[in-house]
């Protein structure tokens, strides 16, 4: 460190970290920053090669630094100490090095990505905006590891397709907040968006659309251009790729057996045949819970053994250990009516059709659980009796999710009263297309994933949280970034941080850290919501949402 670098008081300034570490000790005003520029190497010990390379293609391409292979001199060393928790890390700038410490690979790239953040703004940039500058980091002492295994960011591709470059972006702004799962909800009623080679028509007909609802199903308007799009078997490898690389599970889901309109409109078959002329369907082109819904036939079975089969070899076991069923708001009118479904619940000595439900979960349990995968679905699997081992994402409140932990199963808390990002974030006229409750960042800043009153062994079963966005009115990557930022931020805080009981959680500090994280979001081009409200282009009047008016209790 140089005299010049210790110099100025605000270069020392602490910023904001965003998910709060554990312990940062600063080494305080005039106690020295360290600089990095085209002589500082980088020290990669076995085992970080990985981070080793995420950090030269991001932070090497917004510094223009090379961050030569070396181990004397100015440095950044990485290494791995498998005395720590696997996710957890260590970071020290001192006098003589930034050295970044790992419990794994993982832990040693969130390190990387404190490590980016201590670096400014800039750094979330893709180019140097001043070639030849040197950088600085301050000092500090950091030792951080993440409350929850589990801390995730479901997106609905399915309502709006979401072109590849926009998902790896996606998992690239998960990334940056230290969340490590992305919840894939790859089909749904408007449309089919994975490549299975033996059922083409999943996507030749499945995937598109020719015109969609704009604004809530209660709207006059529509829009008249055909929407739609879907990732070929590449794509998905890719995707699955890039998010390894970032410590990243990737959780696919096929909504079954409701949520299913676009398969049926793509395979007749599929569909309640002896109730309704399936054949007429097409890719569902408004929103809301649709009575199409499978037929609990042996052919339905083979079909999406089929399909699993596919989907297990593009998402491997390593970075998808779960597979999601869906299982959300299957309505059973159709299968109250079908002489084949009540024929079913007949021979298999059912109760009635939610227990039809079970069975058709339960298979796919048996069958996920037979080739090494767990089976995790929504909260509506409780109902008719839970198959063993399945997980279950609590969606309804937190009531699914408690019974099912107490029952001893794995539970992943995403109360759409909490973080359901889709719904509004302000009361006011400005935002576009109100859904739902009012959650503002500081809603969200006070989401508590565990429940109060659980045992201690039903505990251990909360994996972890994930928030959901479900995107019938986010018609492109501007309006999904608008609804998830910038509460992802207070989102991902929750998630890692060992944050005190809602009431006592400092959010006028976390909202003080948030001016240095809105100008990392700028310099990554996100869309979020100021502040101050919606920018003008941001709004859209006129177009109808669905807002529901006061709070839920929260428990
Ligand atoms: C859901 O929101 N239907 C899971």
């Amino acid at each position: 460190m140089t005299s010049d670098d210790t110099a100025a008081p605000d270069d020392t300034a602490a910023p904001g970290l965003i998910p709060a570490p554990r312990e940062v000790t600063w080494a305080g005003p005039g106690q020295g920053r360290y600089p990095l520029d085209g002589a500082t190497v980088l020290s990669a010990a076995p085992g970080t090669e990985g981070v080793a390379r995420w950090l030269r293609a991001t932070v090497g391409a917004a510094t223009g630094l090379p961050l030569a292979d070396g181990t004397e001199g100015p440095r950044v060393e990485l290494a791995l100490d498998g005395t720590l928790a696997p996710e957890a890390y260590g970071l020290v700038v001192d006098a003589e090095a930034v050295r970044i410490t790992g419990g794994s690979a993982a832990g040693l790239f969130w390190g990387a990505q404190t490590f980016r953040q201590l670096l400014g703004p800039d750094a979330f940039r893709r180019a140097p905006i001043a070639p030849g500058r040197t950088w600085h980091v301050p000092a500090v002492v950091v030792e951080d590891e993440p409350r929850f295994s589990w801390r995730g960011l479901m997106l609905d591709v399915s309502r709006h397709f979401l072109p590849k470059d926009d998902v790896l972006r996606y998992l690239d702004l998960l990334a940056a907040h230290k969340l490590n799962v992305f919840h894939f909800h790859l089909t749904d009623d408007q449309g089919w968006r994975v490549e299975i080679k033996r059922y083409p028509r999943l996507t030749e007909a499945g995937a598109w659309r020719s015109r969609t609802k704009y604004g809530h199903r209660a709207s006059e308007l529509w829009d008249e251009t055909p929407h739609g799009g879907f990732y070929t078997q590449d794509d998905i490898r890719e995707i699955v790729a890039y998010a390894a690389e970032r410590h990243i599970r990737v959780v696919p889901e096929i909504d079954i057996p409701g949520h299913s309109q676009a398969a049926i409109s793509a395979y007749p078959e599929l569909g309640n045949t002896d109730v309704i002329d399936t054949t007429t369907l097409s890719v569902w082109d408004t929103w809301g819970i649709n009575p199409n819904v499978l037929a609990p036939t042996d052919n339905t079975l083979r079909f999406f053994e089929g399909v699993f089969e596919e989907l297990l070899d593009l998402f491997p076991a390593a970075t998808s250990p779960f597979i999601h069923v869906g299982g959300d708001e299957c309505l059973k009118d159709q299968w109250k009516e079908s002489p084949t479904a009540q024929a079913r619940i007949a021979e298999l000595g059912l109760k009635d059709e939610d227990e039809l439900q079970s069975w058709f979960i339960r298979h796919f349990d048996s069958w996920l659980t037979a080739r090494g995968r767990r089976l995790i679905g929504w909260d509506e699997i409780l109902e008719g009796g839970l198959a063993e081992g399945a997980a279950v994402s609590s969606w309804r409140g937190y009531a699914g999710g408690i019974a099912a932990a107490e029952a001893g199963h794995d539970v992943v808390m995403c109360p759409e009263q909490q973080v359901y990002l889709d719904h509004r974030q302000d009361g006011g006229p400005d935002e576009p297309m109100p859904i739902g409750y009012v959650r503002t960042l500081e809603d969200v800043y006070r989401f508590e994933p565990v429940p109060p009153g659980l045992s201690e062994e039903a505990v251990r079963h909360i994996l972890g949280t994930q928030a959901n966005v479900w995107t019938e009115v986010m018609q492109n990557r501007s309006r999904v970034d608008y609804q998830v930022f910038p509460r992802l931020a207070a989102f991902a805080e929750v998630a890692w941080s060992s944050l005190p009981a809602p009431a006592d959680r400092d959010f006028a500090g976390f909202d003080a850290r948030m001016t240095d994280h809105y100008a990392r979001l700028d310099a990554l081009g996100v869309d979020y919501r100021r502040p101050g409200g919606p920018l003008p282009w941001q709004r859209r009047p006129g177009i109808l949402g669905r807002p529901i008016e006061g709070a839920p209790p929260v428990v």
